[in-house]
């Protein structure tokens, strides 16, 4: 197939066609296990009915009416995160890196109106990811995405994650947001510790900075709770979400308090597409289904046959020397001997029928749908097994 796009994206040698649950068809008729979940997107799976009966019914009603209006779809959502956080106030927006762009955005601003012109640096953590602006690669702690973008904006410092001296040598009067993901995603699934948080908190008070937690990846449901924030008890001023909020449809925000909200007065920051109805429609019914007990158990439960099953197979194959992370975001860890040979697991994966992602060259990241049940689980892992044997063999 002649390829027309921009060659940013290495594809995967099959072209998926229809999806359900946690199987997708590829075209030709390939029956596929996905614990991948489009990159924590997928979090009720593919083509659950009660989302398309949301989508359909949207659809015939209105699609887009631009920010000169508001639409109860969008006021419906802002209500439910309001109601379910620490927040009082959302923006929308498309992604997540236009939730983060937000989120900086916000909090420079609001340093600056409440503090003066020189408030204006963002802490940020030492391999993080945050999106693809040129703001969020910038803040992101990983220079091989921005290094070829360069002039960069300015202003920005970067410390190891989970140092709490490193943060508190960085963090002064000069600092306007510190910004963290509670697991650093991308680059492996790393949970912050709880004492890490608790610090960034403490630090923020102490010096009238903002604190931004990134829950595009972790938000919804993803780590067992609604926002992994919830397990540290440790809440951000500002939070932005994306990937599985829409479920599959386009969609970010920021939630954030009734004190720094009016810093977004009229005029101040927009998007065209921000709180578009259909995506919204869409969110709230995802929202509703994921915020339950037996969605949220759920998750709990079929992340710890997840966790089990892999570190069953590290001991089998030695292929693995850890499992990490929350919930059903999960991140195996490749043994010494394998090091950084991550990607190879995931072509392994594919070529059995298995759909998983990276996180980083050295984690096998596995990010499911919320719903997952018993037969996909356990035929997803015998696929696991049986690519991870084959790879060694010829490894
Ligand atoms: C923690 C985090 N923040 C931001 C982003 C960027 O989101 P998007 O690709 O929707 O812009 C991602 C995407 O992987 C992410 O994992």
């Amino acid at each position: 197939m002649t390829n027309y796009l921009t060659p940013n994206f290495s594809f995967a040698p099959m072209i998926p066609e229809r999806a359900s649950g946690s199987r997708v068809w590829d075209t030709e008729g390939r029956e596929l296990i996905d614990l991948s979940g489009g990159i924590a997107v997928n979090a009720l799976g593919h083509s659950h009915p009660a989302l398309i009966e949301a989508l359909t019914e949207q659809a015939q009603k209105v699609w887009h009416i631009s920010n000169l209006y508001t639409t109860q779809p969008a006021q419906d959502l802002a209500r439910r995160l309001v109601e379910n956080s620490f927040g009082d106030k959302v923006f929308f927006c498309n992604s997540g890196a236009e939730a983060n762009e937000a989120a900086l955005k916000l909090a420079r601003k609001y340093g600056r109106d409440h503090f003066g012109a020189h408030k204006t640096e963002i802490v940020s953590c030492v391999n993080s990811f945050h999106g693809r602006t040129l703001f969020t690669v910038s803040v992101g702690g990983q220079p091989k995405y921005s290094q070829d973008y360069a002039p960069l904006p300015q202003g920005i410092t970067h410390v190891p994650f989970n140092d709490i001296a490193a943060l508190e040598a960085a963090v002064g009067e000069q600092t306007c947001a510190v910004i963290i993901e509670p697991v650093q995603g991308e680059s492996g699934i790393l949970p912050a510790e709880r004492e890490y948080l608790e610090a960034a908190r403490r630090l923020c008070d102490r010096h009238g900075a903002l604190l931004v937690f990134d829950e595009v990846q972790t938000g919804i449901g993803h780590t067992g709770k609604l926002f992994a924030y919830e397990h540290y008890g440790v809440k951000p001023d500002i939070m932005s979400l994306a990937k599985a909020l829409g479920c599959g449809f386009p969609i970010g925000a920021i939630v954030t308090t009734d004190k720094i909200a009016p810093t977004f007065g009229p005029g101040t920051h927009g998007s065209t597409f921000g709180g578009n109805p259909l995506a919204c429609a869409v969110a709230n019914r995802a929202f509703d289904i994921i915020n339950t007990p037996e969605t949220l158990n759920h998750v709990e439960t079929q992340g710890r046959k997840l966790q089990t099953t892999l570190t069953g197979l590290c001991n089998k194959t030695g292929v693995f020397k850890q499992v990490r992370g929350m919930g059903l975001l999960l991140g195996a860890v490749m043994a010494d001997a394998y090091e950084n040979r991550a990607g190879e697991i995931f072509n392994a994966a594919l070529k059995h029928g298995l759909m998983v992602l990276v996180a980083g060259p050295n984690v096998v990241r596995f990010a499911p749908s919320l719903l997952l049940n018993d037969e996909d689980l356990a035929e997803g892992m015998k696929r696991l097994e049986a690519a991870v044997n084959e790879w060694l063999a010829a490894a």
